[in-house]
């Protein structure tokens, strides 16, 4: 009987001990890859349609449709379909005026093409720091940081959240500043219930192999503006404006626009027609998923979940992130955290982007960008870098069982971090 109860208490030691420490893993074998992107047999009859259609490039009706479906679930006026999520910022920054010598209000975190396309003009991205719930650009640093050069503000909706656009947007007003937001992460998310994208003077996303999205390679410009709508036809198509057939310019663009091959094909607009018919169904089930993830940890001590977007309804997921910035956790460095994480069976365990200028890739000398305030970042150099640890939305999609794993492990980490130091 003693030794059966001395048994019990060493399983439940082994239980509680963390893996990476010689305890039990939440789960025995690491949790499976969730596949994406997603396949249909639809699909792959419509692009055998589109090869034998001959209609490949060049304004093409399935493009046309694309940009058609993509802009009204969105609640815009207008899309302007590209070859990615990089050059329709470039396109959207040139279109509202910004060139050399100009300045563009970036958040400090974020994936760098926010600031290289900012580059790509002419121009320096100043980064700014982060708001420590959403994880997105804090208004009153942008306000802050705010010169006579500034000629853009790029709020990016980050992750599992969104910036703060009616901030952003009054400042916008305020100091009459033409708004671009990066919707890169957040195809079908809404702000009270009206499209991300359209809010600002442009909306860009990114349809790369792994967004919610995905059609390999792709982006798209959305806007509301007439005039903005026009150039940016004519940036992505050589200078032709809309209407106009290849071979037949009627007009030119307007003087000094450089103008590029940035054209995307029927291909990539012919994926994204079907797995837009499915996005609000996806971006339900990651609600479900996050929503159940928030209730898991809401006790837990030491962890909290990245805030959704202030009027999100609904909110997209590129991924979800878990800040430990609390209690012991807040000691334990970020590889330590994720190794701990990835032993219990959370594979897919990844830390943020960090802040652009830390980033390997980023490989700008100091005087092409500029630092905001007294040039730290320190919400988006600590709990954004730091203390921050997330997965990729397919995860999201994971079955009950999966989910309850995951939040398990992430509490486990959380209650058990002090043994991580
Ligand atoms: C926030 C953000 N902005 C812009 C981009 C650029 O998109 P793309 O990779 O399609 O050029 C990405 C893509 O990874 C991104 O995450």
């Amino acid at each position: 009987m003693k030794a059966k109860r001395k048994d019990a208490a060493h399983e439940q030691q082994r239980v509680e001990r963390l893996a990476i420490l010689g305890g039990k893993p939440v789960c025995e074998s690491p949790l499976p890859w969730p596949a994406w992107p997603p396949l249909f047999e639809r699909t792959a009859a419509r692009l055998r349609e589109i090869y034998f259609s001959r209609q490949w490039s060049f304004n093409s009706p399935t493009e046309r449709a694309f940009e058609r479906a993509f802009a009204d679930h969105h609640g815009a006026k207008h899309g302007i379909f590209m070859v990615n999520g990089t050059v329709t910022l470039q396109c959207a920054l040139s279109a509202v005026g910004v060139g050399p010598g100009d300045e563009v209000i970036v958040p400090a975190l974020t994936w760098m093409a926010t600031a290289m396309a900012v580059h790509y003009v002419g121009a320096t991205p100043v980064f700014v720091d982060i708001q420590p719930d959403t994880l997105c650009l804090d208004p009153e640093a942008a306000r802050a940081a705010i010169t006579p050069k500034t000629k853009a503000i790029i709020p990016v909706h980050l992750y599992g959240s969104m910036a703060n656009l009616d901030a952003v947007l009054a400042l916008a007003r305020e100091r009459g500043l033409p708004v671009i937001e990066d919707c890169a992460h957040m195809q079908g998310g809404k702000w009270r219930g009206r499209g991300v994208g359209c809010w600002g003077d442009v909306g860009s996303f990114s349809f790369q192999q792994s967004k919610t999205l995905a059609s390999g390679e792709g982006g798209i410009c959305i806007t509301n503006d007439d005039v903005l709508a026009e150039k940016l036809y004519r940036l992505k198509h050589i200078g032709y404006g809309r209407g106009m057939r290849q071979g037949q310019a009627q007009s030119g663009p307007p003087a000094g626009l450089a103008c590029f091959n940035f054209r995307s094909t029927a291909f990539q607009a012919g994926i994204l027609l079907d797995q837009l018919e499915e996005l609000p169904a996806l971006i339900a089930r990651y609600e479900n998923a996050a929503d159940y993830l928030r209730r898991r940890l809401a006790d837990v001590p030491g962890v909290r979940v990245q805030a959704r977007g202030r009027e999100a309804s609904p909110q997209g997921y590129y991924g979800l992130f878990f800040i430990y910035d609390r209690g012991p956790a807040a000691q334990v460095p970020l590889a330590r955290l994720l190794d701990a994480l990835r032993a219990e069976g959370l594979s897919g365990a990844c830390g943020t982007y960090g802040p652009v200028y830390r980033h390997m890739l980023y490989n700008m000398p100091p005087d092409r960008y500029r630092i905001a305030g007294d040039g730290t970042c320190p919400v988006a150099d600590g709990a954004g870098t730091q203390h921050a640890v997330g997965f990729l939305h397919p995860w999201l999609s994971s079955d009950e069982r999966t989910l309850a794993a995951m939040g398990d492990i992430l509490a486990k980490v959380a209650e058990r971090a002090a043994d991580l130091l």
